[in-house]
C-alpha cells in the first residue's frame, strides 16, 4: 500500500460522503441508505444508492461504485492520488509529501515530464531555420506565429533518432519513452522516433499538462504511416476520453461548445475568435468526451462537414449526447467545407452568423427526415408526417412540441388537433415503456458483473460463489481464518477475484480491518464498483457459515475439474500426481 492506511483513514473519517456529494447529488434517505440520480449516468429514476453505514455507493444502473476517494476521482476525473490530495486538502491534512512510494504515479509524472520536454523539442525545431519547412506550412495554412505558440505547435524532424538522443541527453530511459509512446521498438529490436517529417499538435488535458501527440504528414508524403500519426493509449491517455482544444474552451464554453471534427478546425476557429471550438481526436464522439464537456457547458453546437461522413457523424455525436442533458444544435457548412476552410474564405462573422442560425437538433432531425420520400405525393407526405412527428415526441419541451407541431400544420394543411393527438399518443407509449425499463433495470440490473469480470462467462458458478465469499468474508469478518484455512488466493478461478481476494488476505493476515477504502489504488473504477457491489450484497444476510462453505467447495470443485480437463497435454507422471491430488482433496471433503 502505497499511502499510509493510517493517512487514508484519517482523510475518509473527516471526509463524510454525504456531504462530499451533497454539490453533485441530490440524496433523499430511503431506509438507512440514501438514494439519488446517478451523476454518472441519465436517468429518471433513483438507481444511485449511498450506503453510510461503510462510506460507500453504488449504481445500480451503471455499476459505479467505490468509496468517498472513488466518488471524487470520477466525478472530477482524476487519478487515485489526486483524488487523496483532494479530500485531504478539502479537509486540510497535509500528506507525507515523500511518505508514499507510488510506482505508477511515478511513471506517469516520468510520461508527463517526457511528454513536456518532445513538445519542446518539436517547438524548438519547428522555430528553427530546420523547421522552415513546417513553419511555411502552417503560416500557408492561415496561422499567425502567435497561434502557433499559443497552441505549442511543433514539427518532427525527418530523422529516425533526433528525439531519442534528445530525450537521452536529459537522462530519460528508453523504456520511459516508449510508455510516452514517443518512441517505439522495431521488429529487429531497434528503437526509433515515431513521429518524423510531421506537423505536430501537442494534446493537452483539462489541467494544462501535455498528454499525446498528434502528427499530420505533409501534403502528399502520408503514403507512410497516414495523413496523421497519433499517441496510443499511455498511463497518462486515453483519446476517447480527451478532446482536442479542451484546454483553452474549458474557459471559453458557459454558455456552448463547438465540436468539429479536425485538430486544424479548432485551431483556426480559436484563431478567429471561437475559443470554445474542441475537436475529437480522430475517434468518433463517444460517452466519456460527451461526459467531460457536460461538466463545462450547456450547450453543444455540432459542426460536421457536409459530407454523408459528417451527416453520420452529426448523427451518432447526436445520440450519445442525448444522455447526457445538454443542449445539441446541428451546424452542417454550406458548401461541403470543413470549419478551418470555411473562415478562410468566408471570415469570422459570416461564420458567427452561421453559428447563431445553428438548427436546433429537432430542426434538423425533421430536415433531414425527408431524404428519400417524395412528400408530393399524399402517402409521402403521410409518410414524412409519421416521422416528424416521433421526432417532435422526443422533446421533452412543451412549448418546443407546440411550436413544431403549429409549423408541420400549416405546412401541410392537417389540423393541428390531429398532430397534437398523435404527438400525445406516441410520448404516452414511450413513458409507459420508459417505466416498464427503468423498473426492470431495478429488479434485473442492466448493469452486469461480467462486463467488469469476463472470466465471469467462463465459469459463471465458480464465479458467483467466489463473490460470496468476498461478499460474506467483508460483512462477516471474523470468518477469515476458517476461509483461510481451505482456500488459497491460487485457489480463485478468475483473476479479478484472486486478485481481491489476495488483497484480503494481505489485509487480514497483517490484522488491518477490511476496507473497501484499502482497494482504492489496486482496482481501477469499474473493479471498485464491482466490489463495492458484493460488499453492499445481500449474500451473507443468512446462514452466512452455510453458504461461505458451500461457495468454497464449488470454487476448489472448479478448480480440480479445470485441472483434469488440461490432462491431454500432462505427462504420465503429472497426470498421476494430479489424480493423486484429486483424491486427497476428495477424502479430505474440501
Ligand atoms: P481530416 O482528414 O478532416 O483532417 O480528419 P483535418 O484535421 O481537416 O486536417 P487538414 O485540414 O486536412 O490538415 C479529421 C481528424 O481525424 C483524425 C485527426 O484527428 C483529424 O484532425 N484523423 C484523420 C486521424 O486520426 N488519422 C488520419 O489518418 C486522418
Ligand atoms: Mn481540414
Amino acid at each position: 500500500m502505497a499511502i499510509p492506511e493510517d493517512i487514508i483513514n484519517e482523510i475518509k473519517m473527516r471526509n463524510d460522503i454525504e456531504t462530499v456529494m451533497a454539490p453533485y447529488v441530490d440524496l433523499k434517505r430511503r431506509g438507512k441508505n440514501l438514494v439519488g440520480l446517478c451523476p454518472f449516468h441519465n436517468e429518471k429514476t433513483p438507481s444511485f444508492t449511498v450506503y453510510p453505514e461503510n462510506g460507500s455507493f453504488y449504481c445500480f444502473g451503471c455499476g459505479v461504485g467505490g468509496d468517498v476517494f472513488s466518488f471524487v476521482r470520477q466525478i472530477e476525473n482524476l487519478d487515485y492520488i489526486d483524488a487523496v490530495k483532494f479530500l485531504a486538502e478539502r479537509s486540510g491534512i497535509t500528506l507525507p509529501q515523500d511518505g508514499y512510494d507510488d510506482s505508477m504515479q511515478k511513471l506517469k509524472n516520468t510520461v508527463y515530464e517526457i511528454n513536456r520536454e518532445t513538445a519542446k523539442f518539436y517547438h524548438t525545431y519547428l522555430m528553427s531555420p530546420d523547421g522552415k519547412w513546417a513553419l511555411d506550412y502552417l503560416v500557408g495554412r492561415g496561422l499567425s506565429i502567435s497561434t502557433i505558440k499559443h497552441f505549442g505547435l511543433g514539427a518532427a524532424p525527418d530523422s529516425w533518432d533526433s528525439l531519442i538522443k534528445h530525450l537521452k541527453g536529459l537522462g530519460y530511459s528508453i523504456s520511459d519513452m516508449i510508455q510516452a509512446n514517443v518512441v517505439a521498438k522495431s521488429q529487429r529490436g531497434s528503437y526509433y522516433d515515431r513521429f518524423r517529417k510531421r506537423v505536430m499538435f501537442p494534446i493537452i488535458n483539462i489541467r494544462g499538462k501535455v498528454i499525446a501527440f498528434s502528427g499530420r504528414a505533409m501534403p502528399g508524403e502520408d503514403k507512410a504511416g497516414g495523413k496523421y500519426v497519433n499517441t496510443a493509449d499511455t498511463p497518462v491517455y486515453k483519446k476517447s476520453e480527451n478532446l482536442f482544444g479542451i484546454n483553452f474552451a474549458k474557459n471559453h464554453c458557459d454558455e456552448r461548445v463547438i465540436l468539429v471534427e479536425g485538430n486544424m478546425d479548432v485551431i483556426s476557429l480559436h484563431q478567429a475568435g471561437f475559443e470554445n471550438a474542441v475537436a475529437a481526436l480522430g475517434t468518433s464522439f463517444t460517452e466519456e468526451q460527451a461526459k467531460l464537456l457536460s461538466r463545462y457547458t450547456k450547450e453543444i453546437v455540432l459542426l460536421m462537414d457536409s459530407d454523408a461522413a459528417g451527416q453520420k457523424a452529426a448523427k451518432r455525436a447526436g445520440e450519445i449526447l442525448q444522455n447526457t442533458g445538454l443542449e445539441i444544435r446541428v451546424l452542417l457548412l454550406p458548401d461541403g467545407k470543413d470549419p478551418d476552410e470555411y473562415i478562410k474564405k468566408n471570415g469570422a462573422d459570416k461564420f458567427k452568423a452561421l453559428l447563431d442560425g445553428a438548427v436546433s437538433e429537432i430542426e434538423y432531425k425533421l430536415l433531414t427526415a425527408v431524404q428519400g420520400i417524395d412528400i408530393n405525393q399524399d402517402d409521402g407526405k403521410l409518410q414524412y408526417l409519421s416521422r416528424a412527428v416521433k421526432i417532435i415526441a422526443e422533446s421533452n419541451d412543451v412549448m418546443t412540441r407546440d411550436l413544431y407541431i403549429g409549423r408541420l400544420s400549416d405546412k401541410y394543411g392537417v389540423s393541428r388537433a390531429a398532430l397534437e393527438t398523435k404527438v400525445a399518443d406516441i410520448r404516452k407509449e414511450k413513458f409507459k415503456q420508459r417505466q416498464k425499463r427503468e423498473i426492470e433495470q431495478v429488479v434485473h440490473p442492466k448493469f452486469d458483473r461480467t462486463d467488469v469480470n469476463p472470466e465471469r462467462r467462463l465459469h459463471p458458478a465458480a464465479a458467483v460463489a467466489e463473490e460470496t465469499v468476498i461478499a460474506i468474508l467483508f460483512q462477516h469478518p471474523n470468518t477469515f481464518d476458517a476461509t483461510y484455512e481451505k482456500l488459497k488466493p491460487d485457489d480463485m478461478i478468475t483473476s479479478l477475484n484472486r486478485r481481491i481476494y489476495k488483497h484480503i488476505c494481505e489485509c487480514a493476515t497483517s490484522g488491518r480491518n477490511l476496507d473497501i477504502s484499502y482497494f482504492g489504488e489496486l482496482l481501477p473504477p469499474a473493479e471498485m464498483g464491482y466490489l463495492t457491489s458484493l460488499v453492499n450484497s445481500e449474500k451473507g444476510d443468512k446462514n452466512a457459515d452455510a453458504v461461505l462453505k458451500d461457495s468454497i467447495k464449488v470454487i476448489l470443485d472448479e478448480g480440480l475439474l479445470r485441472d483434469t480437463r488440461n490432462v491431454k497435454n500432462m505427462s504420465v507422471d503429472d497426470w498421476a500426481d494430479n489424480l493423486q491430488k484429486i483424491i486427497d482433496a476428495k477424502k479430505k471433503g474440501n
